[in-house]
């Protein structure tokens, strides 16, 4: 996704509603404090980590998203760095670093996404720990030809598509949720290079990270065989 100032406007009109378990199982990982949150957006973990007396700063490579932070109460007072996550372009060390809703996928090769884990493990304190949350690729199993056509919403005057094609080779994929209606037709592109928490596990190992604790969601549900999500806290 661009994160375009349309994109950044529309953002927070669609609610993921996991904000209050994702705070909640965060806030005792960050200790004294602050957090760093990688791809911090519009501020919707951010700031009601915030609120919980966390100081928060944030990376993030859309100027749109953060404008729309820092038009929100508090988002002005939180240090947000323009640049992209994988460089880890902040100075010191964090007890807590996070990257939620499949915000890791957003590096588009392995490369990146392994030179992410080795820039995480420089900026982490001796005991701190790096939580991922994102989806497992279960989507897979849905594919007809390497795509799919998902009816997501279906209403008298909208309709909401998920059109998505997958590139085994390069674990990449091109998605767009499609909506229709009276008004015309709105794109939301997605490009992702996704994950199997296996490999996440091997590029934490090659970085010198190990994990610690797997779940199913932000409430500790046991991560098993069927789980469509997957939080992963990595530490020395
Ligand atoms: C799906 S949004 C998530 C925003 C916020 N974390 C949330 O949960 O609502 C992904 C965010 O990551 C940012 N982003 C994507 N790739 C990035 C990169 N390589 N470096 C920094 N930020 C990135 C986007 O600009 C966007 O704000």
């Amino acid at each position: 996704m661009s994160f375009d100032e349309r994109a950044a406007r529309a953002y927070d009109d669609s609610v993921r509603g996991d904000e209050s378990a994702a705070v909640t199982f965060l806030a005792p990982l960050a200790q004294a404090g602050p957090a760093l949150e990688f791809g911090i957006g519009t501020g919707r973990i951010a700031l009601p980590l915030t609120a919980r007396g966390i100081d928060v700063d944030g990376i993030d490579i859309s100027p749109a998203m953060v404008d729309h932070l820092r038009d929100k109460p508090g988002g002005d007072q939180l240090s947000v760095t323009i640049g992209d996550f994988a460089d880890v372009p902040v100075p010191g060390s964090y007890g807590l670093i996070y990257v939620v809703f499949n915000t890791f996928f957003n590096l588009l090769t392995q490369d990146d996404q392994v030179r992410c884990f080795e820039n995480v493990a420089a900026h982490l304190t001796e005991d701190g720990v790096f939580v991922i949350e994102a989806y497992v690729p279960a989507f897979l199993y849905r594919l007809r030809n390497d795509q799919y056509v998902d009816a997501e919403s279906i209403q008298v005057d909208e309709v909401r598509l998920d059109v998505l094609r997958h590139d085994m080779a390069t674990q990449m994929i091109d998605e767009s949720h499609v909506t229709l209606s009276a008004t015309g037709v709105s794109l939301n592109p997605v490009v992702q290079r996704y994950a199997w928490p296996s490999e996440l596990d091997l590029m934490a190992r090659i970085a010198g990270l190990n994990l610690k604790e797997r779940w199913g969601g932000w409430s500790r549900e046991p991560f098993t065989s069927t789980s469509s999500n997957c939080v992963s806290v990595y530490a020395r």
